[in-house]
């Protein structure tokens, strides 16, 4: 990954300053987060090449090798209430489908709430994580952290993902220019950051068309406990309508969702 490189494609770009280019880190999350606690600017953005300790949600970890990937983290500083910004994830997802379109020419699905996918495969994963004023319970800052598949062969995908993993090379068959695609992923975040608050319902509409999940059997997994129902839909906040056996539909916000034919599960 190359900073000029990327900032050729972000002419007087508003965070064009603030964006850090790293050969390896432990996590772009866990460094701007830090940044974040010290009072750094909003669109302050951190990109390495590879990671040593990436962070995926439910505290796992994220695969991520060197000259293949893209690893990026945003600051944002959205003074809201945290009720205000349910929608946050979807929004990046959506954001992260429109950069991918533009700089590969292929627009992922979305496995609710946050993977990016090709067919029935992996191509990426957010992270987003959310800091609060003590005083006043306001959002302090929010971490996005974004990990997309550009280059990978299928043999470069450890044997334990190896099945349910894809790259942006491929599902195009092309070799796809890393740099293009970190510049599309920051235009499209500092967009979203423009918009997040006044184009909610549009986001929410856009994001319920490209998620893949909607219309699907599926498992919602707590724990050890799985249950078997249907995906029906979205509520306003991003939140998964589940249909269950018995005719009770419930919204699911948090934790994992299972597809099946999707990732394994059969
Ligand atoms: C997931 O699929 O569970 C989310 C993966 C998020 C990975 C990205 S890579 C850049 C940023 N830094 C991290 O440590 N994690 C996120």
């Amino acid at each position: 990954m190359n900073r000029e490189k990327i900032l050729s494609h972000l002419r007087d770009h508003p965070w064009g300053q603030q964006i850090q280019v790293y050969e390896q880190i432990d996590s772009t999350n866990t460094l701007v987060k830090e940044l974040g606690r010290q009072g750094a600017a909003q669109g302050t953005v951190v990109i390495a090449d590879r990671q040593t300790a990436g962070r995926g949600r439910l505290g796992r970890s994220f695969l991520s090798p060197g000259g293949v990937g893209v690893y990026l983290s945003v600051l944002l500083r959205p003074h809201v209430k945290p009720g205000e910004i349910m929608h946050l994830t979807c929004a990046v997802g959506e954001a992260m489908c429109d950069a991918v379109e533009n700089a590969a020419g292929i627009r992922p699905g979305i496995k609710w709430a946050n993977d990016l996918v090709i067919g029935k495969q992996k191509l990426g994963g957010i992270l987003t994580e959310l800091s609060l004023d003590p005083k006043t319970q306001l959002v302090d800052f929010v971490v996005i952290g974004i990990g997309i598949n550009c280059g990978q062969e299928k043999s470069d995908f450890d044997e334990s993902i190896r099945g349910m993993a894809t790259s942006l090379h491929l599902a195009t068959g092309r070799q796809v220019d890393r740099n293009r695609v970190a510049a599309e992923m920051i235009r499209q975040l500092e967009i979203l950051n423009s918009n997040l608050l006044t184009e909610k319902e549009a986001v929410m509409s856009r994001y319920a068309k490209d998620c893949v999940t909607i219309g699907q059997d599926i498992q919602v997994v707590r724990g050890e406990e799985r249950r078997s129902g249907k995906a029906v839909g979205l509520d306003s906040e991003g939140g998964l309508m589940v249909e269950y056996p018995d005719g009770t539909r419930v919204s699911v916000s948090s934790g994992e969702v299972s597809i099946r034919g999707m990732y394994g599960y059969t």
